[in-house]
C-alpha cells in the first residue's frame, strides 16, 4: 500500500489537464451490455474502478478491447455468456450494480449481487429494484443476490422516483430502452453523467425524450447497434482541481473544464473571493497567495446543486477561511469521515448529524492522515497543499479508484508531492 507525501505551503501555478468522468465512464461501459455490436468509448479516465468494472464485464462475456493505454476502450458483447454478477467483484465497486438495467434489458434475467454498505452511507438499492419490477420485473432476493426475471420481456411503465437516484434512473433508463412499449421516468436524475448516457444510448438507436429535465420519456426499440462515443470531462475532478489554486493561492487553468458543468461550486468560490475565468481552453481560478477566502455556506443536493462529491473539497477550502461556514450533507448520512482527518491536521470542524460548522484557521500544519474514501481522499491532499510541514496520506488506493495521474499533474503546478511505498 503506498502512501502520498505533500510539502505544503507554496502557491500553485500552470495548467491541469482533465480527464473523462468516472461517474459516465462506469455507466457508459455497462451500456455495452446492451448491443451485440461493438460499442468504442473514447476520452475514458485511467482509473482502478475502471479495471475493476471491465473483470466484472469480461466475466458476463465482454470482449473489452484497450486501446491508447485505456485512454480509448472497445467493448463487444457479442453475446452475453454468464448472467451473474458475483459478490466479488460489486463489493468491489457499486457501481456494479449498474449492469442490472441492461442485463434486463438485453436478456430479460439476470443475477447481481446486493453491493452491501458503503463507508459514506446505507445507500439502498430499493428504487433500482421498485422501478425494474414496475416494468415487469419478477425479483427474489436469495442468498444476498438478486435473482430477477421477467417472462417475455419487459414492459414500458410509468416510474415516479420519490427522491432522485443517479443510480437507479440510470439502470431504469437502461432497462426501458429495449422494453416493450413507452417508460415515463419521473423525478430523475439531471447529472450530466446521466445525460451523456442517454445521449450514448440514443447514438446507439435508442428512443429518449427530455435528457437533463427531471422527465424522461423513453420508446423501446427493438434492438441497439453499436456506436462510437466520447466520454464528457469529469466535473468532480474539474471541481477538485479548481479548489487546489483557491486552497493555495496561485493560479491554475484547468484544460477542458467549462463553468456550466461546475456551476454551483464556481458561484461560491467567487463568493468566497475567488477569481474564475472561463478561456477558449478550460477554466482560469485565480488567489492571490496573501488573502485568505471568505467562508461561504454549503448545502449539497442533485445536479445542478452542489455535488456532494465536492463536500470533502470544500470543506478543506473552508478550513481555511476567514470566518465560519456551515456545510449541510443531504445526499449520503454519512460523508463527514475527512472531518476528523482535517481536524489532526489544525482544522476546527464541529460536526452535528448531517451539519458540519468550520470555523477558519489561519494555517492548517502538516500531520499523518488516513483516506476513507475517494473524496474524503483528496480533501487530505489539497489540505496537506496548504498546510505548513509534511502531511503523508495513507490507504491512497482509494484515490486511484477515481484519479488520474495526481503526483503528476500536481508537481506540474508546482507542489512539492511524493508516492511512496507503504513499510
Ligand atoms: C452516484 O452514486 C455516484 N456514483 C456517487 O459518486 C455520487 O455521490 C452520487 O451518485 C450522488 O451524486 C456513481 O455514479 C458511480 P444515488 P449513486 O443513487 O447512484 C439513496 C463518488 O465519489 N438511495 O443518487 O449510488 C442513497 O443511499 C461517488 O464518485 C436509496 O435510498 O447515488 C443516497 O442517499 C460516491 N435507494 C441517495 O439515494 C436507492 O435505491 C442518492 O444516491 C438508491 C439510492
Amino acid at each position: 500500500m503506498d502512501r502520498i507525501i505533500v510539502n505544503g505551503g507554496g502557491p500553485l501555478n500552470g495548467q491541469i489537464p482533465i480527464a473523462g468522468a468516472k461517474n459516465t465512464a462506469l455507466k457508459l461501459m455497462c451500456a455495452a451490455l446492451l448491443t451485440d455490436e461493438p460499442l468504442t468509448l473514447t476520452n475514458m479516465p485511467r482509473l482502478s474502478d475502471v479495471r475493476t468494472l471491465t473483470t466484472l464485464l469480461e466475466s458476463l462475456g465482454v470482449e473489452v478491447a484497450c486501446l491508447q493505454e485505456g485512454k480509448s476502450m472497445v467493448l463487444s458483447a457479442a453475446e452475453i455468456t454468464n448472467k451473474t454478477a458475483h459478490y466479488d467483484i460489486v463489493r468491489k465497486l457499486r457501481a456494479s450494480f449498474n449492469v442490472f438495467g441492461p442485463m434486463m434489458g438485453r436478456c430479460g434475467e439476470a443475477v447481481v449481487s446486493l453491493p452491501g454498505g458503503c463507508a459514506i452511507g446505507a445507500r439502498k438499492v430499493d428504487l433500482h429494484l421498485s422501478s425494474l419490477e414496475a416494468m415487469g420485473a419478477k425479483i427474489d432476493l436469495r442468498e444476498g443476490y438478486v435473482h430477477a426475471s421477467a417472462q417475455g420481456g419487459l414492459k414500458g411503465a410509468e416510474i415516479e422516483f420519490p427522491f432522485v437516484s443517479v443510480g437507479a434512473t440510470e439502470n431504469a433508463l437502461c432497462a426501458a430502452v429495449l422494453a416493450k412499449g413507452t417508460t415515463v421516468l419521473k423525478n430523475v436524475a439531471r447529472e450530466p453523467d446521466t445525460v451523456d448516457l442517454a445521449h450514448c444510448l440514443m447514438e446507439m438507436g435508442a428512443d429518449i425524450e427530455g435528457a437533463g429535465t427531471s422527465t424522461m420519456v423513453i420508446r423501446g426499440v427493438d434492438r441497439l447497434h453499436g456506436a462510437t462515443h466520447r466520454c464528457i470531462t469529469d466535473r468532480i475532478e474539474l471541481g477538485t482541481w479548481m479548489i487546489a489554486p483557491a486552497i493555495t493561492g496561485g493560479s491554475v487553468e484547468l484544460l477542458g473544464g467549462t463553468r456550466a458543468i461546475v456551476a454551483s461550486l464556481a458561484d461560491k468560490m467567487e463568493e468566497a473571493g475567488v477569481t474564475i475565468a472561463e478561456t477558449a481552453t478550460g477554466l482560469v481560478v485565480t488567489r492571490d497567495p496573501n488573502t485568505q477566502v471568505k467562508a461561504v455556506d454549503v448545502t449539497t443536493a442533485p445536479f445542478p446543486g452542489f455535488p456532494t462529491d465536492l463536500q470533502a473539497q470544500m470543506m478543506a477550502l473552508m478550513c481555511t477561511a476567514t470566518g465560519t461556514a456551515v456545510l449541510e450533507e443531504t445526499i449520503f448520512e454519512n460523508r463527514f469521515m475527512h472531518a476528523p482527518e482535517l481536524i489532526r491536521m489544525g482544522a476546527q470542524i464541529d460536526t452535528t448529524g448531517n451539519t458540519a460548522r468550520v470555523t477558519g484557521v489561519d494555517k492548517l500544519r502538516g500531520a499523518p492522515v488516513m483516506a476513507t474514501d475517494l473524496r474524503a481522499s483528496i480533501s487530505l491532499i489539497l489540505a496537506g497543499l496548504a498546510a505548513e510541514g509534511e502531511t503523508i496520506v495513507s490507504r491512497v488506493y482509494h484515490l486511484d479508484r477515481g484519479y488520474e495521474h495526481v503526483v503528476r499533474k500536481l508537481r506540474g503546478v508546482g507542489a512539492t508531492i511524493d508516492r511512496v511505498k507503504e513499510e
